[in-house]
């Protein structure tokens, strides 16, 4: 079983080539999980307790759903630690000729290094693997808080996003336990309170796909389901974006 997510082909080597030197964008690998992977997604949302053995079961699950879950992360190579994630998630449709659409999601970057064009070069690698397989649109859902992040990306506001809180347990904030390493010392622990879920779009849009644009507050959790694999988004204040 690979030790990678995704083919490291599908990395754009002119958006690595705009990172700082000592900072590598890759696939999320299994070792990850003793490089800080969490402790730089506790930025974003509710990550609860995982042990070395979930996070393996869960990386081989995605896995498995070949072409459809891709996490990228930037890591500090100094450092071994991640510093920057993202996601997308490749959805299978039976319209559009069978097309497929983008969901991205999980853009975070450690709170230490924010105001590097980390987020920046996410998104854009991110667009980049989109159109590699094949993707007509890609979607995303954030906080009016991040809205200008993203318009700076080149989305913009579309539809009305809704949830449902399915388990009320996901949606208290958790300190979250990273096992250590065999060889390693104490455990990492975060805490955290926020969440959001994306959308976006490459090419062009039918009328109906570029009308509403509005936002709702949302104290819900939203399921979407791929594989064998559920994916939860918490939401404060929440709008659906799409890229221009
Ligand atoms: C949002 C986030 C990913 C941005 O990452 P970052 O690496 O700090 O952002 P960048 O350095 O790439 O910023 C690029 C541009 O967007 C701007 N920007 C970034 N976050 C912004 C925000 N929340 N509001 C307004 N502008 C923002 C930057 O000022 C910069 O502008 P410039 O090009 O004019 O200089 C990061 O702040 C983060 O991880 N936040 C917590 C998790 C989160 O909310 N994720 C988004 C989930 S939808």
């Amino acid at each position: 079983m690979s030790h990678q997510l995704f083919s490291q082909s599908l990395i754009s080597p002119a958006v690595q080539a705009q990172l700082p030197e000592g900072y590598l964008m890759r696939p999320l690998e299994i070792t990850d999980y003793h490089k800080g992977f969490y402790d730089c997604l506790a930025g974003l949302t509710v990550v609860g307790k995982v042990s070395q053995e979930s996070f393996r079961q869960t990386f081989e699950s995605m896995l498995r759903c070949q072409n459809v879950y891709h996490v990228v992360v930037i890591e500090e190579l100094k450092a071994s630690r991640i510093v920057a994630t993202g996601t997308l998630i490749v959805e299978q449709k039976f319209l559009r000729g069978c097309g497929k659409a983008g969901h991205i999601e999980d853009i975070v970057v450690h709170d230490s290094q924010r105001g590097k064009k980390f987020g920046i070069r996410l998104i854009d690698q991110l667009r980049y693997l989109g159109n590699a397989v094949g993707c007509y649109k890609l979607l995303l859902t954030c906080s009016e808080t991040n809205e200008p992040f993203y318009e700076k990306s080149g989305f913009e506001r579309k539809d009305l996003h809704m949830a449902q809180y399915l388990n009320q347990q996901q949606q208290q904030p958790q300190t979250i336990t990273v096992e250590p390493p065999t060889t390693a010392a104490a455990p990492t622990t975060t805490t955290t309170t926020m969440a959001t879920e994306t959308n976006t779009n490459t090419t062009k849009q039918t009328p109906s796909e570029i009308t509403a644009t509005t936002t709702a507050t949302v104290d819900s959790v939203s399921m979407i389901k791929s594989c064998d694999l559920p994916i939860k988004a918490l939401g404060a204040s929440i709008g659906s974006m799409l890229v221009k």
